[in-house]
């Protein structure tokens, strides 16, 4: 087992581009199942969760070749809708597929994805959406079937919360109705714009993303295209928390600072000295961050969910008292029993987590989910001493290289195996 090897209270400094956004490139590349042709993917982050899902388009029929950053994908052979179990399991989200593979074939096998570290994992606004479409799903032995019989047929969608997946996975559908398709209620996450400027480059029409209400209009003209995805704004908010905790400079560049602002807000609130420009953000800290008003996740614009552990961690090495609230997942506070264990001064209560700031001291962890795990990594580099933090096939998932990333700051970390 493999894990990194973490010495803190070390200042970080350095520059740094941010990876591709990885909740931006797994719907692009199910996106790519729509085109006949061959499609270019720039800015590709090198994540277990983007190996999973070259698995499952390689597994659809497509060709698939990775060139330096670049994924090329080419999807005029799609020539099955079956998604495997293990890796449905394996990734959550494969079930953004869905509609993917609808609008392509009309028909589609993939078995129910398993729920996962942050709770129950429901997918029944995806059904629900994709039904109102004219698809059949029923399921059978944990595997969903799905028929479009007499095709998708646009119509106008009401999702009853702005559910990321569920406006990619219906928006994918659409596209392969002829007629027009309005999802109201549609989540605003940066994402979504990134994907409806990639299905409008393949010849889709597109609007409204990034507002609540999205339209596409039925098109014939669906061919190939290239697209360079947008930057990760969880994985820049993840490297400012590191800084933020460990104290020291750094310049962040390739991510839009509107992205995460009220991630800024907060750090810049925690006492850090904050400066941004269109694609760059540079953070000075002491390494001592003070306590904010009330942290409560929402739906874009509001804080990121994602965020929630990464800035926890940061404020837990400091001084103050910091109030969370965890409105959008059910049980994504895992990560703070690991934290107990290096000292955090956590209290929950439900949704609602008092953090008091302490300083953090050296221990063996375990890495929880891929936000927790990346958290566990910002305590380790704040507290006094030499940690280790396990199970890191949770952040490989969703963080490319972290440990190089953060060794180029001057981080005392190393990957080892056990
Ligand atoms: C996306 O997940 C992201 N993943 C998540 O990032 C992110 O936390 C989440 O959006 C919220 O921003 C990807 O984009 C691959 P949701 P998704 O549908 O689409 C409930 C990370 O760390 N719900 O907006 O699954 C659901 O249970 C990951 O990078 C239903 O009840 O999130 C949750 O409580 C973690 N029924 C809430 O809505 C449904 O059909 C938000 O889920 C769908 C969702």
């Amino acid at each position: 087992m493999s894990f990194f090897e973490i010495t803190g209270r070390r200042r970080l400094s350095g520059r740094l581009a941010v990876q591709g956004a990885k909740n931006s490139v797994l719907p692009i590349l199910a996106a790519c199942i729509l085109s006949p042709g061959e499609c270019v993917i720039r800015n590709c982050p090198d994540l277990s969760d983007v190996t999973a899902t070259l698995q499952i388009l390689r597994g659809l029929g497509c060709k698939v070749r990775r060139e330096a950053d670049a994924v090329i994908v080419d999807a005029s052979g799609v020539n099955g809708g079956e998604i495997p179990e293990h890796l449905m399991r394996e990734m959550r989200s494969s079930v953004i597929f869905l509609g993917a593979i609808l609008a392509r074939l009309g028909q589609a096998q993939i078995s129910y994805p398993g729920g996962c570290e942050l709770g129950p994992r429901p997918i029944d606004l995806h059904l629900d959406a994709l039904r109102r479409l004219g698809a059949q799903i029923w399921e059978e032995d944990g595997v969903l079937h799905c028929r479009t019989p007499g095709g998708l047929r646009g119509c106008r969608i009401h999702l009853p919360f702005p559910s990321v997946g569920a406006t990619e996975n219906t928006m994918l559908a659409a596209c392969g109705s002829q007629q027009t398709t309005t999802i109201v209620g549609a989540a605003r996450e940066p994402e979504i714009e990134d994907l409806q400027n990639f299905l409008n480059a393949l010849g889709a029409r597109v609007t409204g993303a990034g507002s609540d209400v999205i339209t596409v209009q039925g098109s014939t003209r669906i061919g190939a295209a290239e697209h360079t995805v947008m930057a990760d704004r969880i994985v820049a908010a993840t490297y400012l928390s590191a800084v933020g905790a460990a104290g020291g400079e750094l310049e962040l560049t390739g991510v839009c600072p509107e992205h995460l602002s009220t991630v800024l807000d907060v750090m810049e609130e925690a006492g850090c000295v904050l400066h941004t420009e269109k694609d760059l953000i540079c953070l000075r800290s002491n390494g001592r961050l003070n306590g904010v008003r009330p942290v409560r996740t929402a739906p874009y614009p509001g804080f990121p969910t994602d965020a929630q552990a990464v800035v926890m961690a940061a404020l837990a090495s400091g001084q103050g008292e910091t109030v969370f609230e965890e409105n959008i997942f059910r049980s994504r506070y895992r990560h703070v029993s690991e934290l107990a264990r290096m000292g955090a001064d956590i209290r929950l209560t439900g949704r609602t987590a008092v953090v008091r700031g302490a300083p953090l001291r050296s221990a063996h962890v375990c890495s929880t989910d891929l936000r927790g795990g990346a958290a566990l990594v910002i305590a380790a580099l704040a507290a006094e001493g030499t940690s280790r933090v396990g199970e890191l096939h949770h952040i490989d998932r969703g963080y490319d290289h972290l440990e190089l990333k953060l060794s180029g700051l001057d981080a005392a970390i190393e990957r080892k195996h056990a």
